[in-house]
């Protein structure tokens, strides 16, 4: 455990972790040093390149998952989504922590056919040659197999038009991109095998692409609380955990909330993994699809009362992100960030990953059911509100000192305050 370290200058933070062997002194002054990207890393990962946009990477403390103690580098622009994770991760530790499961790890590719004569007969086909469309797939990719990867099997979808007529064949490639996020990889497989398969079963390809849906790569977190750690001055900790479940089922039941439950889950888990270098987009895409799996739209997480009688919450999530490859290899930060979280496989940021979302909820949650979430929202909010009032380094404390007595703290109060201090 580290405690107070939210009350350390930037630079003990950093020695702290440095000091405890989360990060190389030479890491350590990557982050201090060196925050922006080189010139010519900017100008060539993206178009028209013109400028950086910075955003704040903090840590999340009190992670322990699968046994293992983690500092979950995160980032993310709205205050309070680091402190809720790392208050979540502080309540779960007492009974063990996160510990996860991951049953497959694989990317799914998708070959869309249309226009066949008949697509019952050509999903027979593709089913019988199973053997012979991984044979060509791996020898597109031959690098993969040889690192103990590539294609594992085939699926066939047969996809219905508005009218409920078979019309499109979908063959999935399920492959095993080992630590890669894959994209790439994928997408070479998939044009390798398509016209093998096209020549097979007479149909027109309309597309490849991988499928961001990655259910093949589902990781599911579990943490357990005791309800008795939930009580405070103002509540009773058994009726807290009792409303949490309460609130998640209600969020089952209704898509509008669940929108918001999950846009916290998501706060958390966004936040890791941008800090990973992994695509957050992919990873939005693929968890708001399974929430949608069973025909409507629901909460991602589920919290019980358990046999123990103890809170236990549960979080199933598609998580394909990798640790090599791509954007991974180029920003120096998530290197880094790889290191502080010592990791050596995509499994390990995948289960890290899932259990912040899980912490992000539980705290999000608690405070919901009870005292609300402005009053730690707003304490986090002051800070900003004076530096956006325009306070400099030396006058941010005191402007912050005042403002919490005020009754308003907003930003024309944060204003007030600084326009006094100044005359
Ligand atoms: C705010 O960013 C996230 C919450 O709205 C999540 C939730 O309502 O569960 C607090």
């Amino acid at each position: 455990m580290i405690s107070k370290f939210y009350q350390k200058s930037r630079q003990e933070r950093i020695n702290l972790l440095t000091e405890r062997g989360f990060v190389t002194a030479e890491a350590g002054k990557l982050f201090i040093e060196n925050p922006l990207l080189s010139e010519t890393i900017a100008d060539n990962m993206i178009e028209n390149q013109i400028s950086q946009f910075p955003l704040p990477l903090g840590v999340a403390l009190n992670f322990l998952v699968d046994g293992k103690d983690v500092v979950v580098p995160m980032v993310v622009e709205e205050p309070s989504v680091i402190a809720a994770s790392s208050n979540g991760a502080k309540l779960a530790r007492p009974l063990g922590g996160f510990k996860t499961e991951i049953k497959e790890r694989c990317m799914i590719g998708q070959l869309i056919f249309k226009d066949l004569v008949d697509v019952e007969e050509a999903k027979r086909v593709v089913q019988e040659k199973e053997a012979e469309i991984i044979e060509i797939a791996n020898l597109a990719y031959p690098s993969i197999v040889k690192r103990g990867g590539g294609v594992q099997r085939v699926e066939t979808r047969v996809i219905e038009n508005e009218t409920g007529e078979a019309e499109f064949l979908t063959i999935h490639l399920i492959i095993d991109v080992q630590e890669a996020m894959g994209a790439n990889m994928i997408n070479t497989i998939l044009e390798a095998t398509a016209s093998s398969i096209k020549e097979w079963i007479h149909g027109e390809i309309l597309m490849q692409i991988l499928s961001n849906y990655g259910d093949a790569s589902l990781v599911t977190a579990m943490c357990e609380v005791d309800p008795k750690q939930l009580t405070t001055a103002d509540y009773d900790g058994q009726w807290i955990a009792e409303r949490i479940v309460e609130a998640t089922r209600y969020a089952h039941l209704d898509p509008y909330r669940a929108a918001t439950h999950n846009k916290g889950i998501m706060n958390g888990i966004d936040s890791v993994v941008l800090a990973s270098g992994n695509d957050f987009r992919a990873i939005e895409a693929g968890a708001h699809a399974y929430a949608s799996r069973n025909g409507r739209y629901e909460a991602m997480s589920y919290w019980c009362i358990n046999e123990a009688g103890n809170l236990a919450g549960e979080l199933t999530l598609p998580m394909p992100v990798g640790i090599v490859g791509g954007a991974i290899s180029v920003l120096p930060l998530a290197k880094v960030n790889q290191q502080l979280m010592q990791i050596q496989y995509a499994t390990e940021l995948a289960s890290i990953i899932v259990s912040v979302g899980l912490a992000q909820n539980f705290s999000a949650l608690k405070a919901l059911v009870s005292e609300g979430i402005q009053k730690g929202h707003m304490s986090l909010q002051i800070k900003s509100l004076a530096i956006h009032a325009g306070a400099k380094e030396s006058e941010i404390d005191e402007v912050v000192a005042k403002l919490k007595q005020e009754k308003t703290q907003n930003l024309a109060t944060a204003q007030q305050i600084l326009d006094k201090i100044r005359n």
